[in-house]
C-alpha cells in the first residue's frame, strides 16, 4: 500500500508486531459501513465520479457478504482491517477501488470504526443489563415480605428484606445504565474526515457521514479525532464499575450458598459438582464472574497506561486499544448473562432467613426506638438501655423476643408489655416505612415501578 517508499518487505517480527488484523477484523461490519458512507460523500461532493461511487459500493457489499459467509481470507501481510478490505476490493473492481481512500486516513477511519463499534457494545450492554434489572425486579416483587437478616460488618445488624436487597442491586445497575449512556453522548461525534491529522484539501461534507453513521455531528479538531480514545476508556470505566457490582452480588451468592450459611442455593444449571467430593454443589458461575472484574479493571488501567504518554496526534501504540478492551466488554457481557440466569435460579431458604434474622439480636435497634418513642429517652440514653437488656438475653440465652418483661424492667421500669410488638423480625420490617426503607410495602410498590419503567423502555 506503500510501495512507492519501500523497497523490501518487512522482517518477519515486524509483521508479527505490527499486525492488528486478528483483532481488528471484529470491526468488518464498521469499516465497510463508514467506507460506504465516505463513498456515497465522495460522490456527492464530486470527488469521485457517481460511476466509481457505485463500483465501490458494490464491491464493498460483497466483501460484506464474503466476510459473513466465512470466504474471506484475512491476511496477516496486509496489516489491518482497513488494508485487507481495500485489497480485496482491489481484486474485485480494479483501479477504481484506489479511489476510495481519497481524503481519508487509517487514523480518522480507525477511530471511526472503533467508535461504532464500542457504541455498539454500550447499546448491547444496556439491554442486557436491563434484562438483569428485569430478573431482580421480578424477584423482588415475589420476595417483597421475605425476611432476611440485613448485613454490616457481614454482622446481623438488622432485618430487611429479601427483596429489598435484591432492588439495591437494581439501583446500582440503573446508574451503571446511566454511565454506559453518558460515555455514549460523549462518544457520538464522527472522526471521519479529519484525514491524517489535519484535515484535507478536499470538500469533504462532514455532516453527511456524520449523519449517515449515526453520529450527532463531526467532531471540532481533527487533531483531537484521531487521537482521541476516551470514549474507550470512558466505556471501559463504566464496565469496571459494572463488574465490580456484579463482583459483590456474585461474592454475597457464594457467601450464601456455602453450607454453613445456607441462605441461598442454586440448581445444577449454574453449579458444578467436584471430581473428588461427592457432596459438592459449587458456585463456579459465581465466582467466575467476580474473577472477571479483574479483566475488565485490567484493561481500564491498560489503555490508561497506553494513552498517559501520547502526544499528539496519531501513535502506533493506539493499536493496543482494541484487544484487551474487547476482551473485557465480552466478559463482561457474559457475566451479566451469568448473573442474569443466577437470579433466575436461585433459591432461597426463607425459613433459614426468617430464622438467621432473628438471631444476633437484630432487633435491638427496634427497641431503642420504642424507647425513644414511647418513653421519650434520648437516642443515646435508649441505646445504652438497650444494649443492657441485649446483655440480659444474651447472658440467658434467649432471643430479644423471648427475655420476660421483669428482666427488661429490671433494667427500665417504665418498659411494658407494648414492647414485645416491635420485637419480632416481621414487626420490625414492616415498620421500616420511611422513603427507600426496607418495610414489604415499599419494595413491592418499588418493584412494580422498575417493572413498569422497563416495560416502557420496552425492555
Ligand atoms: N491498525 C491501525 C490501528 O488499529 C490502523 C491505523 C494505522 N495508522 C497508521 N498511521 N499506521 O490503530
Amino acid at each position: 500500500m506503500w510501495g512507492g517508499r519501500f523497497a523490501s518487505g518487512p522482517d518477519a517480527i515486524m509483521e508479527e508486531i505490527n499486525a492488528s488484523i486478528d483483532v481488528d477484523r471484529h470491526l468488518y461490519r464498521q469499516d465497510i459501513a463508514a467506507s460506504k458512507a465516505h463513498t456515497a460523500m465522495l460522490a456527492k461532493q464530486g470527488i469521485i465520479t457517481a460511476d466509481d461511487a457505485v463500483q465501490i459500493a458494490h464491491g464493498l457489499d460483497t466483501i460484506l457478504s464474503e466476510i459473513e459467509g466465512g470466504r474471506f481470507e484475512f491476511r496477516r501481510a496486509l496489516e489491518d482491517i482497513h488494508m485487507n478490505v481495500e485489497s480485496r476490493l482491489a481484486e474485485l473492481i480494479g483501479p477504481a477501488a484506489g479511489r476510495l481512500h481519497t481524503a481519508r486516513s487509517r487514523n480518522d477511519q480507525v477511530a471511526t470504526d472503533f467508535k461504532l463499534w464500542v457504541r455498539d457494545t454500550i447499546d448491547a450492554v444496556d439491554a442486557a443489563l436491563a434484562g438483569y434489572q428485569r430478573a431482580l425486579a421480578e424477584r423482588a416483587k415475589d420476595h417483597a415480605g421475605t425476611v432476611m437478616p440485613g448485613f454490616t460488618h457481614l454482622q446481623t445488624a438488622q432485618p430487611v428484606t429479601f427483596g429489598h436487597h435484591l432492588l439495591a442491586y437494581v439501583e446500582m445497575a440503573a446508574r451503571d445504565r446511566g454511565r454506559f449512556a453518558d460515555a455514549r453522548r460523549r462518544l457520538n461525534e464522527s472522526p471521519l474526515g479529519a484525514g491524517a491529522l489535519a484535515g484535507t484539501s478536499f470538500p469533504l461534507d462532514r455532516t453527511m457521514t456524520a449523519r449517515e453513521l449515526g453520529f450527532d455531528r463531526p467532531a471540532a479538531n481533527s487533531l483531537d479525532a484521531v487521537s482521541d480514545r476516551d470514549f474507550v476508556l470512558e466505556t471501559l470505566a463504566a464496565a469496571a464499575i459494572t463488574a465490580m457490582h456484579l463482583s459483590r452480588f456474585a461474592e454475597e451468592i457464594v457467601i450464601w450458598t456455602s453450607p454453613v450459611v445456607g441462605l441461598l442455593s442454586l440448581s445444577d444449571k449454574f453449579t458444578t459438582g467436584s471430581s473428588i467430593m461427592p457432596q459438592k454443589r459449587n458456585p463456579d458461575a459465581a465466582e467466575l464472574v467476580r474473577a472477571k472484574t479483574g479483566r475488565v479493571a485490567g484493561a481500564l488501567q491498560a489503555l490508561l497506561m497506553v494513552m498517559k504518554g501520547l502526544p499528539l496526534a496519531y501513535q502506533k501504540d493506539m493499536q493496543e486499544d482494541k484487544d484487551s478492551a474487547m476482551d473485557a466488554f465480552a466478559a463482561l457481557m457474559l457475566s451479566i448473562a451469568a448473573m442474569t440466569g443466577m437470579v433466575r435460579d436461585m433459591q432461597p431458604d426463607t425459613a433459614r432467613m426468617k430464622k438467621a434474622a432473628g438471631e444476633g439480636f437484630a432487633t435491638a435497634t427496634d427497641l431503642a426506638d420504642w424507647l425513644v418513642r414511647v418513653l421519650k429517652l434520648p437516642f443515646r440514653e435508649a441505646h445504652h438501655i438497650a444494649g443492657r437488656i441485649v446483655a440480659q438475653a444474651a447472658e440467658r440465652g434467649v432471643a430479644l423476643h423471648r427475655l420476660p418483661l421483669a428482666a427488661m424492667q429490671m433494667v427500665e421500669p417504665g418498659i411494658s408489655e407494648d414492647v414485645f410488638s416491635v420485637l419480632s423480625v416481621d414487626r420490625s420490617v414492616k415498620s421500616r416505612t420511611s422513603y427507600g426503607g426496607t418495610a414489604p410495602r415499599n419494595v413491592g410498590a418499588t418493584a412494580r415501578k422498575w417493572l413498569r419503567r422497563l416495560d416502557r423502555e420496552g425492555r
